[in-house]
């Protein structure tokens, strides 16, 4: 089996047998990272370019490294050192990096569908690194190794995510990834930073952070969006972090066996306590660790299919 695109943008491009196909491909991708030599033949010869026009720790330092364990060449683009401060459109530089003969393109953008215009331009495969308030898919896929990593499964688990679900890209594609691998998702949050379609995409919301948490196995924080709000949607982050913030008062309302995950960066002590950010079910650095593995599978998959 392969993957049938060559770019990917949406987790709605990718069906469940091809998302367990890039699942699978991890768990040996991930075997390979804890070698003395961390490091296989697989992409000799490939290039791959990280445009990053927003900031980024985690997604563009896990690319970078996914690509040089599979020995591609590997170029980083931060836009704010690049041709783009001088004017160059998105257009223009992805012809100016094509005409370079890339094989992949990795892109974060701060405008939902920039990853998507250079898909449809060039031959290069492009993967969405985040996009605006759109998606970011491959945070969506290595939550969903880390959660089958620790679960066992995914499908009939219970998965909370709670915070700003308007805004977060994040949410987007594990909704419709949690979905599609037959997974029940509820939301908690502000009013505010909930979507008011949100039941419509077969997903529950859950107002009181201590209700929603009961019975759940899986727990997403997810970070205030403050740079994608265009005003304040809550009074101050004190009285957020009191109503909806994660601390063991209202992980007492949880299961024993509950996972606590977030895609970081952590706004610590806003969305999540210290010392639940520092107990044993938190699974926050295995989300980092299998960020490399996931995107090492996804890179070998989709530079075969360009
Ligand atoms: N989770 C995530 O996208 O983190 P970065 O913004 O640091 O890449």
């Amino acid at each position: 089996m392969e993957l049938k695109n060559k770019d990917l943008i949406s987790i709605n491009d990718v069906s469940p047998d091809e998302i367990n196909l890039i699942l699978d491909t991890a768990v040996s991708m991930k075997e390979i990272s804890s070698r003395e030599i961390k490091k296989v033949p697989t992409l000799r010869g490939k290039t791959i370019v990280n445009l990053f026009y927003e900031a980024s720790t985690r997604t563009r330092t896990s690319f970078e490294i996914a690509g040089k364990r599979l020995s591609a060449d590997v170029i980083n683009i931060s836009a704010r050192s690049s041709s783009v401060v001088k004017g160059e459109t998105l257009e223009d530089t992805g012809r100016n990096l094509q005409a370079m003969n890339p094989d992949q393109i990795i892109v974060r953008h701060s405008c939902a569908g920039a990853p998507k215009i250079l898909a449809e331009m060039l031959s290069a495969s492009i993967v969405n690194a985040g996009d605006g308030s759109h998606e970011h898919p491959t945070q969506a896929l290595l939550d969903a190794f880390t959660i089958r990593e620790k679960k066992g499964v995914l499908e009939g688990l219970k998965v909370l995510i709670v915070g700003d679900i308007t805004h977060s890209r994040v949410v987007r594609s594990n909704i419709l990834l949690l979905l599609k691998m037959g997974a029940e998702v509820a939301v908690s949050g502000p009013r505010t930073m909930v979507p008011l379609f949100i039941e419509s995409l077969g997903v529950s919301y859950v107002p009181d952070i201590n209700d929603a948490v009961k019975d759940v196995d899986v727990i997403m924080m997810l970070r205030i969006q403050l740079e994608r709000q265009g005003k304040t949607l809550f009074p101050t982050l004190r009285e957020y972090s009191r109503f909806f913030g994660l601390n063991r008062d209202v992980l007492k309302n949880a299961k024993k066996d509950v996972l606590v995950m977030h895609p970081g960066p952590v706004n610590r002590g806003v969305e999540i306590s210290p010392d639940v950010l520092s107990a044993p079910y938190t699974v926050i650095l295995d989300q980092v660790e299998n960020g490399v593995a996931v995107r090492m599978a996804l890179m070998y998959l989709l530079t075969g299919k360009q």
